[in-house]
């Protein structure tokens, strides 16, 4: 009674002392109306559903244990006694996904005819409650909520094939993808790297393509003593777990559509059954490169049987209207040089290998539409003609889409950059490894799928959009988690909410309770991005500091006293002169709640001259990659951003004044790229020692040689090797270029930090 009591004074106080703010929801709804009064939570507030109603009652529950779970708040589930305060699910609302959320100071109703939107407006309900951070009771604000999704496909693509992740993992993403109302998992189960699905007929799928050897010399000296042959990774879904995990994404209503990669990204299946393959040499391993591979399916018909097999387990499984038979990067030199695929082609009256895959396409349609299903592929389906069946996924820029929708087909807005959460999101140096453009929390916002090249009718082809993680580089289900999360909220903002209503500074400042929610259910996002970092620099006898970090979310407050800073402490708005020996700690925080843990940077001589690769620039910017190395095996690993079509990278700014050494972290990681022809575009200045040598030159990357250090002590490494010289440049700030000489691409050296030592290298 006291409790509840101070309570209704606490809410009292907030409603006149506060103003009312917009629903704390993530995705925004369409509409949220303020009333007057607030509705206070607390474990005697029961939640009700009509109870010879199954799907109501299990959207009940799920609220309550997220409410258990994130606030510790124990609620029964049952119909309220006279004068209870509840939360009541209700079956008199909008149909679909569509759902209403009302709140006065008695009760909390939701209200949908559909399973989807009663759901939607139990997650919503369960935002609202965790507004703010801290365990126990909440005050809800009244409000009248009418919510409804944008799009009907809201999609994350969860690239399974290039790393595995676990069944739970799978099944927790799933969790976070309703939780943000997103209703499509769109599952990449096979590449070239990996056939993730057990299918019965052909056991050796997996038996052979759901395992390889990771690249590099590391792994490979890793002997496996139960084999006596280097380590295997790898894992495969058995038919029984992905029934599971269908059964559990159902529950949370969204749709699994599996990826079955045709007629290229195949060569795991074709190492797998050699005879499905074009090649005339065929691959016998698994491979660990990266890339574009030349292994395409063959067209003999045993090959489109073997198809229709696999496809009929396929669709046993997954029960969803649509299969992704993929039709990516499948370049053609196998089909130009087999002759008999050339002789089908003759026979066929095919005139061309790029009809070829639309008539291999088109045969893969036809199987699946006598399933009852329908077929989408990556829009290089449209290339060599294809049935107007097929829904396009549009990843190579937004044309795909336009083309297709004129065209009459469906299509999906999945377009890289934007949409390809394997960049990184941002220029921090220990973000995961992932591709190199940056692509942040505001770029991933300021997305707008729809193509405004499409006329009224033209749009109605456009199902939605989806965010893909591609994991190549995102090795463990850790940094999967990092590279979709926080911006899977921003997609799912975009996927769901009007486009009226979309608004930058309104999402930001509801992304501090979203970031409260994953801690407060221990859910991992990337906090790199908020976290403070320092870019410092030479100036008289100190230092020029930049505060770096959560630039477009939030503020950044810091002290140099030592002292914690606070939501109060100064704001940081321009670099500052700072004396050596200073400690700068920091935080973000919007609206006053911290975004990210707080750092604590001591500005010294050598953090003012040191770089991490990241912090340089790469000279040209071709195909640049933040690539973790592939020793040692256990512990940290070094990560370099690395242009690997010109690994050459420039230290702007860079001042020799008093400086005589200079030290450089280097790293080698295996050239395991399949970039075809281009290997020949990589050019290397010729070696002037066995091993080669790192060269710095100033001024430009065709400038004089100020330092030269010979690689020799680091190829007895396989980790990172710091090398030391002496520099002979001219004083002042100027660019330095690094550049390493190499007979060839294997191993290819990259740079890990580099630092310039001041005076005699005493003053580390
Ligand atoms: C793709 O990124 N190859 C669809």
């Amino acid at each position: 009674m006291i409790r509840s009591l101070l309570l209704a004074t606490v809410a009292a106080a907030m409603f006149a002392s506060a103003s009312w703010a917009a629903a704390p929801i993530i995705p925004a709804p369409v509409s949220d109306t303020p009333r007057e009064g607030a509705f206070q939570l607390d474990e005697r507030t029961v939640i009700s559903a009509p109870t010879n109603d199954a799907q109501a009652q299990a959207s009940a529950r799920y609220l309550a244990d997220l409410l258990l779970r994130s606030r510790g708040l124990k609620l029964a589930v049952r119909a309220p006694k006279a004068g209870e305060r509840a939360i009541v699910l209700s079956r008199q609302g909008p149909t679909g996904e569509a759902y209403k959320l009302d709140v006065d100071g008695q009760r909390i109703t939701i209200a949908s005819a559909g399973d989807a939107g009663l759901f939607y407006g139990a997650v919503s309900a369960w935002q609202l409650a965790t507004a703010e951070p801290g365990r126990g009771p909440a005050v809800i604000w009244a409000r009248q909520i009418d919510d409804a999704p944008r799009f009907g496909w809201r999609g994350v693509m969860l690239d399974s094939a290039r790393h595995f992740q676990s069944v739970d993992y799978v099944k927790g993403l799933i969790d976070r993808m309703a939780l943000a109302k997103l209703n499509t998992l769109h599952w990449h189960l096979t590449d070239d790297q990996g056939w993730r699905l057990e299918i019965k007929k052909y056991p050796k799928l997996t038996q052979v393509g759901a395992w390889r050897v990771p690249a590099g010399p590391a792994p490979a000296a890793d002997f496996d003593p139960a084999t006596g042959k280097p380590r295997v990774i790898g894992g495969y879904y058995t038919q029984d777990q992905v029934r599971d995990v269908v059964a559990y994404a159902a529950a949370r209503h969204i749709t699994i559509v599996p990826e079955i990669e045709t007629p290229g990204h195949a060569h795991a299946p074709i190492v797998a059954y050699p005879e499905l393959g074009s090649a005339a040499t065929p691959p016998t391993a698994t491979s660990s490169d990266w890339g574009v591979f030349p292994y395409l399916y063959n067209v003999d018909e045993r090959t489109f049987a073997f198809l229709d097999d696999v496809l009929t387990e396929v669709v046993d499984l997954f029960p969803g209207t649509y299969i992704h038979v993929g039709g990516d990067e499948a370049v053609k030199d196998q089909w130009k040089t087999n002759p008999a695929v050339q002789a089908r082609m003759k026979e066929l009256h095919i005139g061309s290998e790029s009809q070829l895959q639309g008539w291999f396409i088109s045969r893969v349609e036809q199987m699946l539409e006598a399933k009852g299903r329908r077929l989408i592929g990556w829009d290089e389906i449209l290339e060599g003609g294809v049935a107007e069946s097929a829904t396009v996924m549009s990843w190579r820029g937004i044309d795909g889409a336009i083309i297709a929708a004129k065209l009459g087909h469906d299509t999906i807005l999945s377009p890289e950059p934007m949409m390809y959460l394997n960049n990184r999101q941002s220029a921090a140096p220990d973000e995961p490894p992932g591709r190199g453009a940056v692509v942040t929390l505001k770029d991933v916002y300021g997305y707008e799928p729809m193509p405004t090249a499409l006329n009224a009718d033209e749009r109605h082809h456009v199902l939605g959009v989806q965010a893909n993680i591609w994991t190549e580089h995102a090795r463990t289900e850790e940094r999967v988690s990092k590279m979709l999360f926080p911006r899977v909220a921003a997609v799912a903002e975009t996927a769901w909410s009007p486009a009226a209503a979309k608004d930058w500074k309104s999402f930001a400042d509801r992304l501090p309770a979203e970031l409260g929610r994953y801690r407060a259910l221990g859910l991992t996002f990337d906090e790199t991005p908020l976290k403070v970092r320092a870019l410092s620099e030479p100036q008289g006898g100190g230092a020029r500091v930049a505060l770096l970090g959560a630039e477009e979310v939030g503020e950044i407050r810091y002290t140099l006293d030592g002292s914690a800073p606070g939501a109060g402490a100064m704001l940081y708005s321009q670099p500052f002169a700072a004396p050596l020996g200073t400690r700068v700690r920091a935080q973000a925080f919007r609206g006053g709640q911290p975004l990210a843990a707080a750092s604590d940077l001591t500005i010294d001589a050598r953090s003012i001259r040191t770089r991490a690769s990241q912090e340089l620039k790469v000279c040209q910017g071709a195909l640049v990659l933040n690539l973790e190395d592939d020793a040692p095996l256990q512990g940290d690993r070094a990560r370099f951003l690395v242009d690997i079509m010109n690994p050459c990278w420039i230290y702007e700014g860079a001042d020799l004044t008093g400086v005589s050494q200079i030290e450089v972290a280097v790293g080698q990681i295996p050239f395991n790229f399949q970039i075809g022809k281009d290997v020949e575009k990589i050019k290397f200045r010729p070696p002037a020692t066995p091993e080669g040598e790192l060269e710095v030159r100033q001024d430009s990357c065709e400038g004089a040689v100020v330092a030269t250090l010979p690689l020799a002590p680091a190829t007895r490494s396989q980790g990172v090797t710091v090398l030391t010289g002496k520099i002979a440049g001219a004083a002042g700030p100027r660019k330095l270029c690094f550049s390493f000489t190499q007979k060839a691409v294997e191993p290819m050296w990259v740079i890990d930090r580099v630092t310039l030592v001041h005076g005699a290298g005493h003053d580390r």
